[in-house]
């Protein structure tokens, strides 16, 4: 089937009280594999390319190979730019195909990631692809972006963003953190309810990696649509190699490692969709 939007899924998510997969993607094993549990589990599933992916140059390799394989695909797939850095990458992306952008500005003073935020927002619409912004920089590190505080989102800011940005979705830092957390993570959930009181578009939770299942339950009773997994991934696929690398059969290394993935990938699905 063609691509979808993030609005589109989204949409069925709100419908649904779920929340839609954000997986990462870095090469054509994992895709697959990823692409292995959303047709196993029927799921629509958001593939994601990164800035760690953009750096080693796979910005163009990725989006191609997400457009063949969504043309062979029977679940939903949409193609999305993970924590755009700047308006400039975003459109390289719309030109690249993607039908979905994220522009992270919450870095930037709240006046100024509105302005960027809706300039992306203008420019996506116009070719009908969805946009992710985001408010309350998510600490951690992802693909060498750090921010080392855990950010709360200000419920005013958010109040503040919504009503000047049209976007299809809106990640927010409520205690949630890229890369695997050190202990259990504190989310504040009534950060969470608050913000959705406001009639928000669809919530979008990061650093999905090692987060307690009941805590994703409960986030996305509260109303968050899209939940990101990286890291967690990437490490199901070194364990995959690790365990293999001795082997002379260089595909049956990869079998293990996309196993792994698969697994994995169809744990947060169940989870996500509220089968478990
Ligand atoms: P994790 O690496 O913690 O799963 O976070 C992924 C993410 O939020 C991508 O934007």
């Amino acid at each position: 089937m063609a691509l979808a939007t993030l609005h589109e899924v989204l949409a069925t998510a709100v419908k649904t009280n779920t929340a839609i997969p954000g997986f990462n993607i870095d090469n054509i094993e994992g895709t697959e594999a990823i692409m292995d549990a959303a047709e196993a589990e029927q799921c629509p599933v958001i593939l994601t390319v990164g800035q760690g992916a953009i750096k080693a140059g796979q910005l163009r390799h990725l989006a191609d190979l997400v457009k063949r394989i969504a043309q062979e695909s029977t679940v939903p797939v949409v193609l999305h730019l993970d924590h755009g850095i700047s308006y400039e990458q975003t459109i390289q992306c719309l030109r690249l195909g993607f039908t979905s952008v994220m522009y992270d500005g919450s870095h930037f003073p709240l006046e100024e990631n509105i302005r960027e935020s809706r300039s992306v927002v203008r420019s996506a619409h116009a070719v009908g692809v969805s946009v992710e912004c985001e408010l309350g920089a998510i600490s951690g590190v992802e693909d060498g972006i750090s921010h080392k505080n855990v950010n709360l989102v200000d419920v005013e800011e958010v109040r503040r963003f919504i009503g000047e940005v049209d976007c299809d979705a809106l990640a927010i830092g409520i205690g949630n953190a890229h890369g695997m957390y050190q202990g259990t993570p504190h989310f504040d959930f009534d950060r969470l309810r608050a913000c959705k009181n406001l009639g928000t578009p669809p919530l979008v939770l990061h650093g999905g990696s090692g987060t307690p299942d009941e805590m994703i339950r409960q986030a996305i009773q509260l109303g968050i649509r899209k939940v990101n997994v990286a890291t967690e991934l990437r490490m199901a696929f070194m364990a995959g190699l690790e365990r293999t690398v001795g082997q002379r059969d260089f595909y049956e290394m990869y079998r293990t490692a996309k196993e792994n993935v698969t697994a994995l990938a169809r744990h947060k699905i169940q989870l996500f969709q509220g089968k478990l």
